[in-house]
């Protein structure tokens, strides 16, 4: 009787606000924006998140309480990190079920690298650089997300940064827009999917606009200081990229952009993202950024504030109450317009109808297929697939790998070997710590070799009860590492699993040192003093100083934070079961002092030599270090090894609306078969504004067979060419360029060519 009764309930509140589905989305946010009334509608730029455990007890005050009472009266458009089925459908039924028109809320969460089933952290997704593989790896994230009752995500995170001290690379897909602007797309396609209004699916988010990767001093929520040409040839390309992949939300970012807070920076969300680039979804801003422009000093007062943003163009407020507390006020004294308020409502609106929410708000509500999906056999071997292609090989001397499958004492040591918390990394929030699979557990899987454990140095001085725990890096005990150089004394093999603890990259986590934490450098060398078959495995969130592994070490693997099948990735590659195909999304330094480093630096007026004599001191150097970085950007290993021709160009020039293409042939002249990222770099050589020294413009993930030789073409149009110039218009300028075609940034395989 009561199901038959809430159905009834449900469809009579639901004829208020839409007519049939087939109705042109358009007229159904019309008609209803229509029937709202004021409070209505400023009730749907207000975002709350997860406020009490839904499942239990009302919020203390109960349901008087002015949160509890707002989501009954339709004065909240949406809620974050709530999660599960269960509290999904609380939370809905208030808002749709108690309310005057019944709008279901849009229910947000920060499904950033998978929901309980874990994939790797973007930055080493994106080292794989399959963008099939990435987008699969969102699709597979958006239905376990999407089985909890989850219908909007904050990611995909498409902020470019050069400077590894910020926290949140692992967030992102690294230095160069190129690639993060396919990687973008991938992303959102993979959240989105085709059709937005399938239960499996859920609507995206671009973040965060704009330039937070430039924080100063890679402190994370610092200011950000660029001029125009790096905002618009290597900030926005991503989040253009994005866009134009469909994305359905934009989220504003904490810094203040050349004076400006993005939450309230009109020349960015009004003048290109709403109107250059004619976005007709909405703009969330980020946690409290609203309230945050009285810190920057650029609001007087909340209410000041809430006047800036929404004429700034921020459509919806995360946790600040502000647009609930003033817009009306803000309205009445004519500081913001009506035409504003139904602007950002019609926008929310539009999404919520896309995401079939008005035609069934618990479609995204269901026990069983959240009972079916979580944890299925489907994700996890996907999350598997997808931490394997991560994998970069940085150095394998002697081809010390892949080791022997039986027969060897390995002796594996580290603080993080038997770690599985880590490897989930920061942006784990739904899944259960210590739920991933161990380097230990993953070696152990392989039964014909013996394996000693120690732990070496412990790396972090307790272990966190749960997310957003703090802990101290260990700079004290160094109990433990008698017994790790005794076990690696009389092991045939030594693989050690350094690098940093989960907690230690992500948001807020910025550091200023990009060394090993705690004890680990001295662990590394105690135990090369006994045994110099070492294989060393990273895991860590950014790129880290590793010049000292690099003279002594003979085989290392930037394994990063490779989600819950960690382990099984990580033994498959270091066995052989997979060959490393990965290459770096972000050059790893010599030093911290080179930060910021990127490989598509501009050539300066006194460039120079790296490191050999350039014949006086007066060029851009250091005196104290080289300016390449150890390891670069597009650089990876392989089991086998490749060959490549020289490039061949179709002609050795083009015009406007023409095209050559430059070829190479690949040979795999190893004994494993492999994949090889095939890079195309251009470098124009002069123009109206200074440009890098070369650019990414083409990459091709190509398979070979030991022996095998296949042919890669790449075609080269103005559109590969074009930049945001000196009169900041976006276009190709005609002048000499130089195709560079090979295995990472810093390849010398070239040919001229001009465009006029
Ligand atoms: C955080 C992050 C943002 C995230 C949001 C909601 O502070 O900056 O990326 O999506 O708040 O958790």
């Amino acid at each position: 009787m009561k199901k038959y009764a809430f159905g009834v309930l449900t469809l009579l509140s639901f004829s208020l606000v839409a007519q049939s589905k087939n109705t042109p989305v358009e007229d159904q946010v019309e008609a209803l924006l229509q029937k709202m009334t004021l409070e209505e509608k400023i009730g749907q730029m207000n975002q709350y998140n997860g406020f009490w455990n839904v499942t239990g007890p009302p919020p203390q005050g109960g349901e008087t309480s002015d949160k509890y009472q707002n989501l009954a009266t339709g004065r909240v458009g949406s809620m974050l990190n709530v999660r599960g089925v269960k509290e999904v459908r609380e939370v809905q039924r208030l808002a749709v079920e108690e309310s005057r028109l019944g709008i279901p809320l849009i229910i947000g969460f920060d499904l950033i690298h998978g929901y309980k089933t874990i994939s790797p952290i973007p930055l080493a997704e994106t080292a794989s650089w399959d963008l099939e593989a990435i987008q699969h790896s969102a699709a597979l994230g958006a239905k376990e997300a999407t089985a909890a009752g989850i219908n909007w995500t904050f990611a995909p995170m498409v902020d470019i940064t050069r400077d590894a001290r910020w926290g949140r690379v692992m967030e992102g897909a690294g230095e160069d827009p190129y690639l993060g602007s396919l990687v973008a797309a991938a992303r959102v396609r993979g959240f989105q999917g085709e059709d937005l209004s399938s239960p499996h699916t859920l609507a995206a988010c671009a973040k965060h606009f704009a330039a937070y990767g430039f924080s100063e001093a890679g402190r994370d929520y610092n200011t950000v200081d660029i001029g125009l040409n790096t905002l618009h040839n290597i900030v926005l390309p991503p989040f253009k990229a994005a866009a134009a992949a469909g994305v359905r939300t934009f989220m504003n970012s904490f810094n203040d952009l050349n004076g400006i807070p993005a939450t309230a920076d009109k020349y960015l969300q009004r003048e290109i993202l709403k109107g250059d680039w004619n976005f007709d979804g909405f703009v969330v801003s980020d946690w409290g950024s609203l309230r945050e422009m009285m810190d920057h000093g650029f609001a007087r007062d909340r209410k000041h504030a809430g006047e800036l943003a929404l004429n700034g163009g921020s459509d919806m407020d995360m946790e600040s109450y502000i647009y609930l507390d003033y817009a009306k006020e803000l309205l009445q004294e004519g500081k913001v317009t009506q035409e504003q308020i139904d602007d950002a409502v019609r926008r929310i609106l539009r999404v919520k109808f896309e995401l079939g929410l008005f035609e069934d708000p618990y479609r995204y509500c269901d026990e069983k297929r959240e009972q079916a999906v979580t944890g299925s056999e489907e994700i996890v071997s996907g999350v598997l697939d997808m931490a394997k292609k991560s994998i970069v090989l940085l150095k394998n001397q002697n081809n010390l790998l892949p080791l022997k499958k039986e027969g060897q004492k390995i002796a594996l040591i580290g603080p993080l070997a038997a770690d599985k918390n880590s490897p989930l990394g920061n942006w784990r929030i739904a899944a259960e710590n210590f739920s991933a699979v161990s380097v230990l557990e993953g070696l152990q899987s392989y039964p014909g070799n013996t394996i000693t454990h120690e732990q070496g140095v412990k790396l972090i001085n307790k272990v966190p009860a749960g997310f957003h725990e703090e802990v101290d890096i260990n700079t004290t005990d160094k109990s433990g590492i008698e017994e790790a150089v005794a076990s690696a004394k009389d092991a045939d093999v030594v693989v050690m699993v350094l690098g940093e603890y989960g907690f230690q990259s992500g948001e807020a986590r910025s550091r200023a040192n990009l060394d090993l934490p705690g004890f680990q450098q001295e662990l590394l060398e105690r135990v090369a003093a006994v045994n110099s078959n070492i294989v060393l495995v990273l895991m860590n969130g950014r790129p880290l100083v590793l010049n000292w592994a690099d003279a002594n070490v003979p085989a290392i693997v930037e394994a990063w934070q490779l989600g819950t099948q960690s382990g099984n990735a990580i033994a498959q590659v270091l066995y052989g079961d997979y060959n490393p195909s990965g290459k770096l999304p972000m050059s790893f330094p010599r030093s911290v002092g080179q930060m910021p480093l990127y490989y598509n630096h501009k050539s300066t007026g006194r460039p120079g030599a790296d490191g050999e004599d350039a014949g006086s001191v007066f060029w851009s150097h250091y005196i104290d270090e080289k300016n390449s970085p150890l390891y670069p950007f597009g650089f990876g290993l392989s089991y086998t090894s490749f060959e490549y021709s020289d490039i061949r160009l179709s002609a050795p020039q083009f015009s406007k609306g023409g095209t050559i293409t430059a070829q190479v042939d690949i040979t795999n002249t190893g004994k494993y078969n492999g994949k090889e990222v095939v890079q195309l770099y251009l470098k124009d050589h002069f123009a109206s504004a200074t440009r890098p020294v070369r650019e990414l413009k083409g990459f091709e993930l190509v398979e070979l067979k030991a022996g095998e030789t296949k042919t890669v073409v790449f075609s080269i149009d103005e559109s590969l060419l074009q930049f945001y110039n000196g009169q900041g218009q976006w276009m190709a300028e005609p002048g000499a360029f130089t195709a560079f075609i090979g295995s990472d940034s810093t390849t010398k395989r070239s040919a001229e060519f001009s465009f006029n």
